[in-house]
């Protein structure tokens, strides 16, 4: 087929939202209870069919720990698509999500399709911080995909990869 493609894809955000866990879960259909920080940063691949075409997905599974920061740009240029990842029980990770987002939006081209992530839906009910309406309002006004997902339960998670796919497939 002519329409196997390629695209590098970066997961980014704070320590602990569960950015390696979302990968993880995605790649290998795995969750692990005390997933190790990530240091530097961690490469996955998957490739999804979709119809007659496929697309390999090179996924860049960055350190949310603030000493890795300057590292970040090596992984986001060039990226087709950057999930940024915040804990919905955590409302610190939320702002440095909306900060994620406007260094992406300075540093990378408007092509970049960006997809804004609250994770830990699982313990929503009774310890959620960031109001669902909080991240689908922002995700609306700039322009990014939005989806509260679970590494744990899988909840949306092959969701948000698929739109990726379909998205930068039709692109
Ligand atoms: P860094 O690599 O340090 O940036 O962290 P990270 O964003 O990769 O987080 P990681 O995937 O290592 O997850 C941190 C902790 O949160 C681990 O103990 C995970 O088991 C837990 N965790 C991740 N996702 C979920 C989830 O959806 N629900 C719950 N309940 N726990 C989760
Ligand atoms: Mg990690």
């Amino acid at each position: 087929s002519s329409r196997n493609k390629q695209a590098k894809l970066v997961l980014l955000g704070d320590q602990g939202v569960g950015k390696s866990s979302i990968a993880l879960r995605f790649v290998r259909g795995e969750f692990h209870e005390n997933h190790e920080a990530t240091i530097g940063a961690a490469f996955l691949t998957q490739t999804v069919n979709v119809g007659q075409g496929s697309i390999k997905l090179d996924i860049w599974d960055t350190a949310g720990q603030e000493r890795y920061h300057s590292l970040a740009p090596m992984y986001y240029r060039g990226a087709a698509a950057a999930v940024v990842v915040y804990d919905i029980n955590n409302a610190n990770t939320f702002t440095r999500a909306l900060a994620w987002v406007k260094e992406l939006r300075q540093q990378t081209t408007n092509s970049v399709l960006i997809v804004l992530a609250g994770n830990k839906a699982d313990l929503a009910s009774e310890h959620r911080a960031v109001p669902v309406e909080e991240g689908r309002s922002f995700a609306e006004e700039n322009g990014l995909v939005f989806a509260e997902v679970s590494a744990k339960t899988g909840m949306a998670v092959q969701e948000v990869f698929m739109t990726i796919v379909i998205l930068k497939l039709s692109s």
